[in-house]
């Protein structure tokens, strides 16, 4: 499904049982294991929508009853890239989804004063050029830490059309920064918050994503 007023953004179904999952992991009351729970379970939601964007070729079986199935197979290689830290918390899901799956780790952190966002450090796989890349952090909010991510992509080749950003929750601010960025990057969210407030945080949104997960 594609959202509308957004180009090159793919908005998940939203269902009860996904404005369910997210009524969880916003409520403040949340303790921190059904927090990871229930967020993997959104994140695995993004990591399957993801996978319905890649690009598949002819390709038929045949069945245990003597007959073909004409189906389709992957066309390419793929891999996952985490902003570090939050980002960290989808890799899992999508290890769930593609076995063995190679990883590659930016770590970029905002400011906390001014959410200036800063790059540290990066790893990633020698041959990410040829691949199709998830790039995994669960806030998009000013755009600014997906966009440092995007660029050292490109920077070791990738093609900006190969890079899917999965994102657990972004607002119309954050997208616009980022595709006047990166415009051929496609986004797959669940869920379009109304804005940020003055802190630079999702509104109504969730909080810290990484403290959530990871610490408090
Ligand atoms: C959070 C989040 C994104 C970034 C989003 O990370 O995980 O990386 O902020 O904000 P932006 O779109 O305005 O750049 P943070 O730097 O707080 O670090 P963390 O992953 O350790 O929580
Ligand atoms: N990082 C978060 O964890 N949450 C926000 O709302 C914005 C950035
Ligand atoms: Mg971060």
């Amino acid at each position: 499904m594609s959202s509308e007023p957004f180009k090159n953004v793919c908005l998940l179904p939203q269902t009860n049982q996904l404005t369910g999952l997210y009524t969880i992991i916003r409520d403040k009351n949340t303790v921190r294991s059904d927090f990871v729970f229930y967020s993997d379970r959104i994140i695995r939601l993004l990591v399957e929508e993801g996978l319905n964007h890649l690009p598949v070729i002819p390709k038929t079986v045949a069945t245990h009853t003597g007959e073909d199935f004409s189906g389709v197979g992957f066309k390419g290689k793929i891999c996952g890239v985490s902003i570090v830290r939050a980002g960290e918390s989808m890799e899992q899901g999508l290890r769930d989804c593609c076995r063995s799956v190679r990883i590659g780790k930016i770590l970029i952190q905002r400011d906390e004063e001014t959410a200036i966002p800063k790059l540290f450090y990066e790893k990633l796989p020698d041959d990410i050029s040829e691949r199709y890349v998830f790039l995994l952090d669960p806030m998009l909010a000013t755009g600014g830490s997906a966009i440092i991510a995007t660029d050292v992509l490109i920077k070791r080749g990738v093609k900006p059309e190969r890079i899917f950003f999965l994102n657990l929750i972004c607002c119309k601010e954050g997208i616009d920064n980022y595709h006047r960025a990166h415009p051929d990057v496609k986004i797959v969210t669940g869920c379009i918050d109304k804005g940020l407030n003055e802190q630079k945080y999702l509104v109504p949104g969730l909080g810290d994503f990484g403290d959530r997960y990871y610490c408090i």
